[in-house]
């Protein structure tokens, strides 16, 4: 049952840059009272470690009964204001959303997260370039050469990257081109069916030429522990680096269920990337369940979920190269999980109301133990007894 009242954004974004260690904090809004300036998971992150969130927007909200969360829900944007160091279009960069047809580009959603992302201090990371899914009809369905393809690649990726030069400082480049068997998406991804894997260099290529700073990522699902599918990035990307290929990053997206358990071996696995000279980065994370709607989870549950939660960030905080951490939701009102996995839901760690679940708590109280000394205070932490049993 969705029962939160949304309320409808009257003025413009709200500026409140939380960025650790910026020397000036704005005053929180005077409307969110419940995130006071240290109290949020971007104050408590340790230098160097961004706290990511998907700005919830296109997809799957098209067709929900809400207006669009990012430009319509102001609570919501004060809280991703407020939380996080980073921020990634849900849909809002993707191709079924930018390119209404070959000859246009429908820049304004995307145009509206970047720059709400500068007021607030935030980088923002775009998503993405390279894909199987989300893909529209013109492009799919279209009877181009090989040649128009390739040109219809380049000026997809040298429009957008250039256009957010030097305001979209990381993109996830190329997404899931694996599946779990670590075999290419040969038949399912457009460009590398038709026009080979060498693409994939190019892509990267492009990309690096429209920004030469931008970070550039693989991204991936169920490649957060040793397995096939990882061992398959850690391959190519070898390859593509030996030859040059512009590649900075692998992205592990971490979409978890407490059903499946986690895999421990994630904490290797991000060393081995980072051994590479790469930057990594946990790019989606959820941890669902299963749940009917609008049930409470079970205690086991709850467990569960603030156990993943806690495995995943400290796995990233102990490992020198994993620069950000990004959940994906931040409220499980706007969650692809139920709308997207039967049964299933709770994802996120906060609630349809954006009220602070114990996995909020165990994060924000797992990055306080990260800082200089930060082990007492996330003791003396208000919320810690909330979320930790004695
Ligand atoms: C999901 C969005 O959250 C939904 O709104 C949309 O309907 C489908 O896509 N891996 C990805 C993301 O890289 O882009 C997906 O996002 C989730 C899985």
């Amino acid at each position: 049952m969705r029962t939160r009242t949304i309320s409808m954004l009257v003025g413009g974004a709200t500026a409140f840059a939380l960025l650790a260690g910026s020397p000036a904090l704005a005053a929180p809004p005077a409307h969110a009272p419940g995130l006071a300036a240290k109290d949020t998971l971007a104050a408590v992150a340790p230098d160097g470690l961004r706290i990511g969130g998907a700005a919830a927007g296109g997809g799957h909200h098209g067709a929900a009964d809400y207006p669009d969360p990012f430009t319509s829900d102001e609570p919501y944007r004060d809280l991703l204001a407020a939380e996080f160091t980073s921020l990634t279009p849900e849909n809002q960069m993707k191709w079924d959303h930018l390119r209404p047809s070959r000859d246009e580009f429908a820049f304004d959603d995307a145009d509206a997260i970047v720059d709400f992302a500068e007021e607030n201090g935030q980088i923002v990371r775009g998503h993405t370039l390279f894909w199987h899914s989300q893909n529209p009809a013109w492009l799919e369905d279209g009877d181009y050469s090989d040649a128009e393809l390739r040109e219809i690649l380049h000026e997809h990726i040298s429009t957008v990257v250039g256009r957010y030069a030097g305001r979209v400082a990381h993109w996830e480049v190329a997404n899931e081109i694996f599946d779990d068997a670590g075999n290419l998406r040969t038949e399912e991804n457009i460009w590398i069916r038709e026009l080979g894997p060498e693409i994939i260099a190019d892509a990267f290529r492009w990309a690096h030429e429209a920004d030469p700073e931008a970070v550039l990522f693989f991204n991936d699902y169920n490649v957060e522990g040793l397995n096939p599918k990882a061992d398959a990035y850690y391959a190519l990307i070898q390859d593509l680096l030996a030859d040059g290929v512009p590649v900075d990053g692998m992205g592990l997206q971490s979409h978890l269920g407490t059903m499946y358990g986690y895999d421990p071996t994630l904490p290797e696995n991000l060393a081995r990337f980072g051994a590479l000279g790469l930057e990594t980065a946990i790019t989606e994370l959820d941890v669902r369940m299963e749940i009917a709607d609008g049930a409470e989870p079970t205690p086991e549950q709850v467990a569960d979920q603030n156990e993943f939660f806690e495995f995943v960030l400290t796995s990233c905080l102990e490992e020198s190269s994993c620069g950000s951490f990004t959940l994906w939701g931040a409220s499980d009102l706007y969650s692809w999980v139920p709308n997207t996995f039967e049964g299933q839901g709770s994802a996120t760690p906060w609630t349809e109301d954006l009220e602070r679940k114990s996995a909020y708590c165990v994060l924000q109280t797992t990055l306080l133990s990260a800082q200089p000394g930060g082990e007492a205070r996330a003791a003396h932490h208000p919320a810690y007894a909330g979320c930790r049993a004695a």
